[in-house]
């Protein structure tokens, strides 16, 4: 039987230690909920780096046999690695540039060699998995040398990449000395999606321009055998959220929340620490509130969950820091002996809390300076089941293509954000209800069951094309 591999640097499951002890805990994040209906069928099977460092033949033997019940296999990396390929090439090279902060790049060549030693190794552990009339299904910028790696070795093979953060401007992409390479281990792929038609425009544009290749409209041809790059939007589980919004734990803690806040309204601000996430402009922006309309003042709290994130990386770590000292400046200013103005986290929160403070939120405030799609803004507006709730949105993330009703902004005006606050702190009920409801037909209508069904019989499309033109 044929099966489907689906490839991503990290496997969907966390793996904790404690008092000697390994336990698996599978991972709520929306990839792993949209993927859980295919990696957990027959023989299909999921690969990636367990996320932790795992010393050892005999203890790798026995995670391997442990993830292997779960349809997952691992692949190891070293400390070297990790530092070289995640932290360095990864994470300090292809996010900023992805992320339009080529200020922050760190060209380093050992980095680069590490990229694609690791992505070597991924895609033997895939050759070694795969048989003729299988498909493998690639997933983000950590891996973009894997498609064509597999390619070289199986020619004929279903191929997909998804790309889940943005993909820049060809003016962007071009800075990054390795971008050749790059475009090419891309192009192993049959099919190449990305969540916005701007992405697959700039992925056109760089290829285009930089390899060069022929492309008709969004048809590419490498070496005799047709390509597409397309947009699907991913979507999340909206059924699972609004769910959420009636399980007894989580109407406890709403009911918590709302003893707390003492009819205090609430902003709420979930990310992971990010620089492109724009949270120090949304604290200037809050501060600016609080300062030029003073009767805000003990009536409204950001309630502002940060949750860790790659804080191994510098520019993570002094952005922990900016983020600390500004908060501190904020709340040291504003507050009274009767209230604080930011509720500060810096952990994850299980799932039930994250659903309960949606619920309570009366704003959800989500202005990246660039996101691929932002999970946020649609896990917010699936669990309004009342239709009220406001959101505003950075129109730099991809989610704002298709939630058009929620209130835009600029990331980098602040006073437009604070002048969105204010309106989302007023705004009637009707108004309210009339913009929720259209999110939510959006984001119930292209969940995460859709994206996965419809990007699966793109693929399909494709290889019937690529017959067709033999
Ligand atoms: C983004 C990326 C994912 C990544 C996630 C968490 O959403 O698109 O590929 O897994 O961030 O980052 P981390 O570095 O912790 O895997």
């Amino acid at each position: 039987m044929n099966k489907t591999i689906i490839v991503s640097n990290r496997l969907p499951v966390k793996i904790v230690e404690e008092n000697n002890e390994l336990s698996f805990i599978p991972s709520e994040g929306g990839l792993a909920t949209g993927l859980g209906s295919i990696y957990k069928e027959g023989n299909n099977i999921w690969i990636g780096w367990p996320g932790v460092d795992v010393q050892g033949e005999r203890e790798q033997r026995e995670v391997t046999q442990r993830l292997k019940s779960l349809n997952l296999i691992p692949v190891f990396l070293n400390k070297e690695e990790i530092k070289r390929y995640y932290e360095g090439f990864s994470n300090e090279v292809l996010w900023p540039i992805f992320h339009y902060l080529s200020t922050y790049a760190n060209y380093n060549y050992q980095n680069w060699l590490a990229y694609v030693q690791v992505n070597q190794k991924f895609a033997d552990i895939i050759l070694r998995e795969l048989n003729p009339g299988d498909t493998v299904w690639v997933h983000d910028y950590q891996l973009l040398l894997v498609p064509g790696l597999i390619r070289l070795k199986q020619p004929e093979v279903s191929i997909a990449f998804f790309n889940h953060i943005p993909f820049p401007s060809q003016e962007l992409f071009r800075l990054i000395p390795w971008r050749k390479e790059l475009l090419r281990g891309m192009l192993g792929a049959d099919l190449l999606g990305f969540h916005t038609f701007d992405d697959v425009r700039h992925f056109l544009s760089a290829a285009t321009h930089l390899l060069p290749i022929h492309a008709d409209a969004n048809r590419l041809r490498v070496e005799n055998r047709i390509v597409l790059a397309e947009p699907f939007p991913m979507g999340m589980d909206s059924e699972k959220f609004s769910r959420l919004g009636n399980d007894p734990e989580v109407l406890a803690h709403i009911q918590n929340f709302k003893q707390n806040f003492n009819g205090k309204k609430i902003i709420l601000s979930i990310d992971r620490l990010d620089y492109s996430k724009g949270i120090i402009q949304r604290l200037n922006a809050f501060e600016l509130l609080l300062s030029k309309n003073p009767e805000y003042i003990e009536q409204v709290t950001l309630y502002m969950i940060v949750v860790p994130s790659r804080d191994t990386v510098p520019q993570y770590k002094r952005l922990k820091d900016e983020i600390d000292r500004l908060v501190g400046h904020i709340n040291a200013r504003f507050r009274t002996f009767e209230w604080h103005p930011i509720a500060y986290f810096y952990h994850g929160y299980p799932i039930e809390i994250i659903s309960a403070l949606y619920n309570v939120a009366d704003v959800c405030l989500v202005t990246p300076m660039r996101d691929g799609m932002n999970l946020v803004s649609k896990e917010y507006v699936a669990s309004r089941n009342d239709n009220t709730g406001v959101l505003i949105l950075s129109e730099m993330a991809g989610a704002s293509k298709e939630l058009n009703d929620a209130l835009l902004v600029n990331p980098n005006n602040i006073s437009e954000i604070r002048k969105a606050l204010i309106t989302a702190l007023n705004m009637p009920k009707a108004e309210m209800e009339e913009r929720m409801k259209a999110m939510r037909a959006v984001v119930f209508k292209f969940n995460i069951k859709h994206w996965v069904k419809i990007f699966m019989n793109r693929l399909q499309d494709v290889k019937q094309m690529q017959k067709n033109s033999m």
